[in-house]
């Protein structure tokens, strides 16, 4: 594929070739000299259209060690403000001789729109509640990484799967590699059409952690919800926040994740975020080395 949209464009031997490049470039980010010349005279774009910490930072390092040329833009201090389009935006950045756009936005279909309208190869690093797909690859990534495969696993996605990108991609990937995947919450965040794509739906927290290997703790993303939201921030916490006593009484230890950002004392207490079955941090690491995968592949894939 010319461009990442989303997991739906990848089948199992597209992920299994980027785990293992994403292994070869682990390898590499943990030597004193992190650089490789793969991407010399590539010059990609950073555009994003809403705020990321993780997503942009590890994308312009993953660009960076892959001795890429970077540009950052941001809409917020660009002439996005003066009413300049999407395309108009982009074609005027291309026309600056950049190869690849990194895009986040809001809108759900945004790269797969812009795929069809300039000539560039195209990175969704989140497109609205759609895909994140680079975050399902290097969460797929890290359960491997822990487990050494991820078929069989069983994995819990607990929160808002309804306004949750994160969730989408995960149940895709997670599916495609032979996982059991589960998602936990209230009834208003868990979208009704979610038993389609093959995923066991619980609504009490203890029996889905009982249930699993990994449980990814998802926060609430009140800036997608346009509704008075239901139940409010402290039920949520009551019925679904992980909090060490609870994690103590399950029948077996679990690996805990989150995408991030993590909303402490909401959905994981800073005692489970922080302790020893988290892999938080190292679902951090592992993005650099699968956006150098995703990079360096679509690199060789310009026709
Ligand atoms: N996980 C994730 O996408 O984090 P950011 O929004 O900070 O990029």
């Amino acid at each position: 594929t010319r461009h990442l949209l989303g997991i739906k464009d990848l089948n199992v031997a597209d992920l299994q070739l980027i785990f293992e490049t994403a292994d070869n470039f682990k390898s590499v980010l943990n030597r004193p000299i992190k650089k490789v010349p793969s991407l010399r005279d590539v010059t990609i774009a950073n555009i994003f259209f809403e705020n990321s910490t993780r997503t942009r930072l590890s994308f312009e390092l993953a660009e960076k060690r892959l001795s890429a040329d970077v540009v950052n833009f941001a809409a917020s201090s660009s002439s996005v403000s003066k009413g300049e389009t999407l395309i108009d935006t982009v074609n005027n950045i291309l026309a600056m001789k950049v190869d690849m756009v990194v895009m986040r936005h809001p809108y759900a279909g945004a790269g797969v729109f812009l795929s069809k309208h300039v000539k560039a190869q195209i990175v969704n690093a989140g497109d609205g509640a759609h895909e994140h797909p680079t975050q399902a690859l290097l969460d797929a990534f890290s359960i491997r990484e822990q487990y050494g495969d991820v078929a069989g696993k069983k994995v819990v996605i607990v929160g808002d799967i309804l306004h949750s990108r994160v969730a989408l991609s995960n149940i895709l990937c997670l599916k495609m590699l032979g996982a059991e995947v589960m998602v936990c919450g209230p009834t208003t965040l868990i979208p009704k059409y979610i038993k389609e794509l093959g995923v066991i739906v619980e609504h009490d927290l203890r029996k889905a952690l009982n249930w699993c290997d990994v449980a990814n703790m998802l926060r609430i993303q009140l800036e997608r919800q346009d509704i008075k939201y239901f139940p409010s921030i402290r039920e949520y916490t009551m019925l679904y926040g992980l909090t060490k006593p609870i994690l103590d009484s399950l029948d077996k230890k679990i690996t805990i994740m989150h995408p991030g950002p993590i909303n402490r004392g909401v959905e994981i207490s800073s005692d489970v975020a922080d302790g020893e079955h988290s892999i938080i941090l190292d679902q951090v690491e592992n993005g650099v080395a699968i956006r150098m995968a995703v990079l360096f592949l679509l690199a060789g894939q310009t026709g």
